[in-house]
């Protein structure tokens, strides 16, 4: 079955919806999310948006803290541009519906968090996600130009390939035609033609067995782009978020938000020594991943499971009125955050590398733009500044919508594109043979590609991913579709890509420690 669509845009998230709410002005739009529309990471988020509101924080500033967190790796013409667009995307949210704090005297209350020089973060309570997603999804779904397919799966996307043409990564002109789409339901398959296709699909974080991203973030569309031979770069750089809730057996962690270390809370091992004084002097409001790598390490010299982070001793009214979510959560496991510690691990939290996006979101595939956490843009580099991600995805998807919309009206619909053929395939007959492919790719991604690194983990983890690589391309070859069958092999692909671009990089720097090379090549002057 085909279904045509201007623009086809995959994922509900903020970049997703912020598009479509956009490109809704200039054309049809279907957007696609493969669970019920709100189950993404900006559901989640917590600490909130970074963006210069006012004095003393300037732009300067802002650029500055960005560039030091990243590590040398960052690109300041990108970092400069979209942070001095910020404060006009959040004001547009704003009229969205978007609610942030205030203080008494009426002004924003901005948050700090690691790594940040000023007090920038906007944010709502500690559910700041929640806020956004839900402003975005009553527009979207009040408006007549937008086409909503929750609980539909993408699976790959169209090409010159799928009419029988070689397509390779350094074929010019590559061209994205829209995308099979997987109807969860009925188990049919949909050819969506488009005129311009925005994969804006979020992360990965289930690459590995800690995860503060809901299930939802398997690296779908940097695989669909990768297969699709688009490219994709910085991979190695993955970010664990420092304190996400001790809580074994709960998937996805629950986020500790780093604004709780920014009112004052502090991290202690379990003897209840401030110990990140030993590792950096800014303590525990080092960038994350110096905080994250002392926790591995402390953790890792003293043989425990988890470290504290200790707000006893801030004021107990205000700790449960700016963080009501976590006091809620964590008082249902038994924590009071006014009375006991809470023990945290780091998790596997955000992708800073993927899909490479010039300054529109165009992707180098003709016609197909990446959005949000999917893509690489250049502001992150080596690292992400805290609250820096839902700026960005705002920021891209304003100017992805602008850029699309005039080059929209160029193309057609590309209709011979066959239909999915199903033929040889039938079900699965044992879904272990999935499900235990997935546990060991996240063990393998978690204990040789995590935190800290080396040349034999990197080397073991690419031998042991290669054969369940193999197996799964073959059960997938002789199995009709199914979510975890998709995902299974998307994973594998991004942790393949993880990998290598990880032992391509002979030095530690930023997010990529290794046991190897324990220091940068050039140190980054500022
Ligand atoms: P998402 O919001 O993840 O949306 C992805 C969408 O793609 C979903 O709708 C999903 O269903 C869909 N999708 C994926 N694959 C497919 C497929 N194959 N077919 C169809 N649909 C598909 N950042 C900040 O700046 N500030 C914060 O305070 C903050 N806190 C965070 C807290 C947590 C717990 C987490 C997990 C992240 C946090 N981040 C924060 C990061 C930030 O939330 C994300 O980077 C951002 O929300 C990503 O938005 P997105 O639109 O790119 O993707
Ligand atoms: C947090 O609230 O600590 C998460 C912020 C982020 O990931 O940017």
């Amino acid at each position: 079955m085909k279904k045509k669509t201007d623009f086809l845009v995959i994922g509900s998230g903020v970049a997703g919806l912020s598009f479509a709410l956009k490109a809704a002005k200039h054309g049809t739009v279907t957007v696609l999310s493969k669970n019920d529309l709100e189950e993404t990471n900006t559901k989640y988020a917590q600490g909130g948006v970074a963006a210069v509101m006012s004095p003393p924080d300037s732009f300067e500033k802002h650029i500055r803290d960005t560039i030091i967190v990243g590590d040398g790796l960052c690109d300041e013409e990108i970092v400069e541009m979209v942070i001095r667009e910020a404060p006009e995307r959040i004001k547009e949210l704003i009229s969205w519906g978007v609610d942030f704090d205030h203080k008494k005297d009426g002004s924003y209350d901005l948050a700090k968090e690691g790594g940040h020089s000023e007090n920038r973060i906007l944010h709502y309570k500690d559910i700041t996600g929640q806020e956004i997603e839900n402003a975005l999804i009553s527009l979207v779904r009040s408006d007549p130009n937008i086409e909503i397919y929750d609980n539909y799966f993408a699976i790959d996307l169209l090409t010159q390939h799928h009419l029988g043409n070689l397509v390779t990564r350094s074929s010019f002109g590559t061209e994205c035609y829209g995308a099979y789409v997987l109807n969860m339901k009925s188990g049919g398959v949909i050819t969506f033609l488009s005129k311009i296709t925005v994969v804006a699909t979020g992360g990965m974080g289930n690459l590995y067995n800690t995860t503060t991203n809901p299930l939802v973030a398997t690296g779908d569309g940097l695989a669909m782009i990768y297969r699709a031979k688009g490219i994709i770069d910085n991979m190695e750089f993955v970010q664990f978020h420092p304190t996400s809730l001790y809580n074994p057996g709960e998937r996805p962690s629950f986020l500790i938000t780093e604004a709780l270390r920014g009112f004052g809370a502090v991290l202690r091992n379990i003897d209840g020594e401030k110990f990140m004084n030993r590792y950096d002097s800014r303590g525990s409001l080092a960038s994350r991943d110096i905080v994250a790598r002392a926790i591995d390490s402390e953790m890792k010299l003293r043989g425990d499971d988890f470290v504290y982070l200790d707000g006893t001793h801030l004021d107990s009214d205000e700790l449960k009125e700016h963080f009501p979510n976590i006091y809620k959560k964590c008082l249902k496991e038994g924590i009071d955050i006014t009375k006991d510690k809470i023990p945290v691990v780091p998790a596997a939290h955000y992708l800073c590398g993927g899909v490479k996006a010039d300054r529109n979101g165009r992707s180098s595939i003709n016609r197909l733009y990446a959005i949000g956490e999917v893509a690489y843009t250049g502001l992150h580099g080596a690292n992400r500044l805290a609250s820096n991600s839902l700026m960005e995805a705002v920021v891209f998807a304003h100017r992805a919508a602008m850029d699309s919309s005039e080059q929209m009206k160029k193309f057609t619909f590309k209709k011979e594109i066959p239909d999915w053929n199903f033929e040889g395939t039938k079900h699965p007959e044992e879904m272990v043979l999935i499900t235990q492919n997935y546990k060991e790719t996240q063990q393998i991604m978690s204990n040789y590609v995590g935190i800290v690194r080396s040349d034999l983990r990197l080397e073991r983890a690419l031998k042991r991913l290669e054969i369940i690589y193999q197996e799964t391309e073959e059960l997938y070859k002789k199995s009709t579709l199914s979510r975890k069958l998709c995902e299974l092999r998307n994973l594998i692909n991004v942790g393949y890509l993880v990998i290598k671009m990880a032992q391509s990089l002979h030095e530690s720097r930023g997010l990529h420690y290794t046991l190897d090379y324990p220091k940068k090549k050039r140190t980054t002057e500022f």
